[in-house]
C-alpha cells in the first residue's frame, strides 16, 4: 500500500520509527516531513499529507502530533479527506471499517512506540465494512 506519512517536531521521531515500521512490512511510504525536531506548525505538515492522499485514492496516510489531534483537525479541512485520531487499537479498526477514514492520525505524546506500530498496523489492515456505513460517509461529503 501506498502511504503518506508526516509529523511536527512533536512527533518527528515517532514518525522515523513509523517509516521503518511500514517499510518493513512492504508498504511504499513517501516521508514530508519534518525532517528534525526544530518547531514547525503542524497545519502545513496535515495538508502536505491530506493533498497527497486526496489527489490518489489508494494512498492512505499517517500523520503524528503530540496529540494526534491537531493534525486531524488540519487534514479534515481538505475535500476528500477522513483523517481521525487513534491512540488505541478499537479506534484504529473503527475508523476503517465503519468511517472509511484515509488518515491515521496519532498523539506522540500519548502512546509509545510499539502500541504506535499496532495502531498504524491496524488502520492499513482493516478494511471499509460499507453496507450501512456507505450511506453515512456520503452525507459526511455532503458537507463539503
Ligand atoms: C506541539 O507542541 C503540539 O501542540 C502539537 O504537536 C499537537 O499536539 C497539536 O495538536
Amino acid at each position: 500500500m501506498k502511504i503518506a506519512i508526516g509529523a511536527d517536531h512533536a512527533g518527528f521521531r515517532l514518525k522515523e520509527r513509523l517509516v521503518w515500521s511500514l517499510e518493513s512490512r512492504d508498504h511504499e511510504v513517501e516521508d514530508l516531513g519534518t525532517f528534525s525536531e526544530d518547531d514547525v506548525d503542524y497545519p502545513e505538515i496535515a495538508v502536505a499529507v491530506a493533498e497527497v492522499v486526496k489527489e490518489d485514492a489508494a494512498t492512505r496516510g499517517v500523520l503524528i502530533c503530540g496529540t494526534g489531534v491537531g493534525m486531524a483537525i488540519a487534514a479534515n479541512k481538505i475535500a476528500g479527506i477522513r483523517a481521525a485520531t487513534c491512540n488505541d487499537l478499537y479506534t484504529a479498526r473503527m475508523a476503517r471499517a465503519h468511517n472509511n477514514a484515509n488518515i491515521l492520525a496519532v498523539g506522540s505524546r500519548v502512546v509509545g512506540p510499539q502500541l504506535a506500530e499496532e495502531i498504524a498496523r491496524t488502520f492499513m489492515a482493516t478494511e471499509w465494512e460499507e453496507g450501512r456505513h456507505k450511506p453515512r460517509v456520503k452525507k459526511i461529503h455532503d458537507l463539503e
